[in-house]
């Protein structure tokens, strides 16, 4: 509540009158569904409690003024009645640009505004602080323009937001998660319709997320590769099954099994990865029903040991957190969360052994690497909305 004061005055102070809304879109950490959401396949992804939040009043004109406090107040404007261009001297408006840019497109009629940004998202290590941008600030431009959009359509435009506007050709996920949440759960999405179910957090048990402070370098250039890879599998299993696939959602671990040697090796590992991936995600989902801990901790594992061997996005510091989580008493399951290559772990820890836990990961992480990492259990909390 102190950095809703904080913006509130920051922004009172800069645009000479008080904000009429707060908006606040969350972060998010996967539980397990790993790269799968642009193969049409399962996620199950959770809100955080950490967020961006949008102090925000409307303007007489049509321009949109930005105020960013984690930027040392750097500031950017543009107009909505010419073309919306990059500023790349403050790369983070580009997302309020990008949604400006791609709610204009689909035909709203949107409001100028002042705006003033703040979060506690940490940002590139892929718990999804551009998603949470994007959804408060199409979120914002909602409430004030009073626009008639659903939040699977401002999920939708966040999303075409980044890969058409930003350029970072992601999945749905991270952007649906952080308009749809609903507090104390996860939520299964089915990214071929978009479809989606309120899943309980299993019970007993603690979400940690362990970040191992390795920025995420590399992320673009190989998401787009593992991308085409799975096209690539999809052509090549069409053609050897003889029957028409649109995804990878598609093929059954059994056909699978039939079209695998008509693939090179690796884009085969890298189909092994999503079928197997979708699988798990379900029998996690199951899991919960039944809260069945043990099953959905390896699951975790299992979901792990397939990103690092097959779909190949995990790296050193990655591998050592997950091996250092799993020799933890209480620890249920490890596995990195996000598109890879750097960023946080997510964990499942019995609920008596969380305090150690994060005491114990961070003093052997240490002790391997040097880094200190930022270790902390999370709280399932609601999508995005406005605050007041
Ligand atoms: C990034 C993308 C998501 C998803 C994950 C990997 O977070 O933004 O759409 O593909 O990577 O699961």
């Amino acid at each position: 509540m102190r950095s809703i004061e904080t913006l509130r005055a920051t922004f009172t102070q800069f645009y000479g009158a008080a904000p009429t809304h707060i908006t606040r879109a969350p972060g998010r950490v996967n539980l397990i569904g790993e790269h799968t959401d642009y193969n049409d396949g399962f996620v199950l992804p959770m809100a955080l409690d950490r967020a961006v939040l949008i102090a925000a009043r409307a303007r007489a004109d049509r321009r949109v003024r930005m105020l960013a406090l984690d930027f040392e107040h750097a500031r950017s404007e543009f107009a909505l009645d010419a073309p919306i261009e990059h500023d790349s001297a403050n790369k983070w408006s580009n997302y309020i640009r990008g949604v400006a840019w791609a709610l204009l497109a689909r035909g709203f009629i949107l409001p100028g505004l002042d705006l003033a940004i703040q979060g506690d998202v940490p940002r590139g290590s892929g718990l999804s602080s551009s998603a949470a941008l994007e959804v408060c600030a199409a979120t914002t431009f909602a409430e004030i323009g009073n626009l008639e959009i659903s939040k699977v359509e401002i999920a939708k435009l966040c999303q075409r937001a980044e890969s058409e506007f930003v350029g970072m050709k992601c999945g749905i996920m991270d952007q649906f998660i952080s308009a749809l949440a609903r507090a104390d759960h996860a939520l299964l999405i089915d990214c071929r319709d978009l479809s989606y179910q309120n899943v309980p957090l299993p019970r007993g048990a603690q979400i940690v997320v362990c970040d191992t402070l390795k920025r995420r370098g590399l992320v673009d250039s190989e998401y787009n590769t593992r991308r085409a890879e799975c096209e690539q599998a999809v052509r090549l299993l069409a053609a050897q099954l003889g029957k028409p696939l649109r995804a990878l959602r598609d093929v059954s671990p059994e056909e699978f099994a039939r079209g695998e040697n008509a693939l090179p090796p690796t884009v085969a590992k890298r189909a092994r990865h999503i079928i197997t991936e979708n699988a798990r995600v379900l029998d996690a989902v199951a899991a919960t029903r039944r809260d069945a801990l043990a099953a959905f901790g390896a699951l975790m594992d299992a979901s792990h040991a397939s990103l690092r061997d097959d779909y190949q996005v995990s790296c050193a510091e990655l591998d050592a957190m997950v091996e250092i989580a799993r020799q933890q008493r209480g620890c249920l399951g490890a596995r990195l969360t996000g598109a890879g290559f750097g960023g946080c772990t997510v964990n499942l820890v019995e609920e008596s052994a969380v305090d150690a836990f994060i005491s114990d990961v961070a003093r052997a992480y240490h002790a391997r690497t040097g880094l200190s990492p930022q270790i902390f259990a999370c709280r399932a909390m609601a999508g995005a909305g406005v605050v007041e």
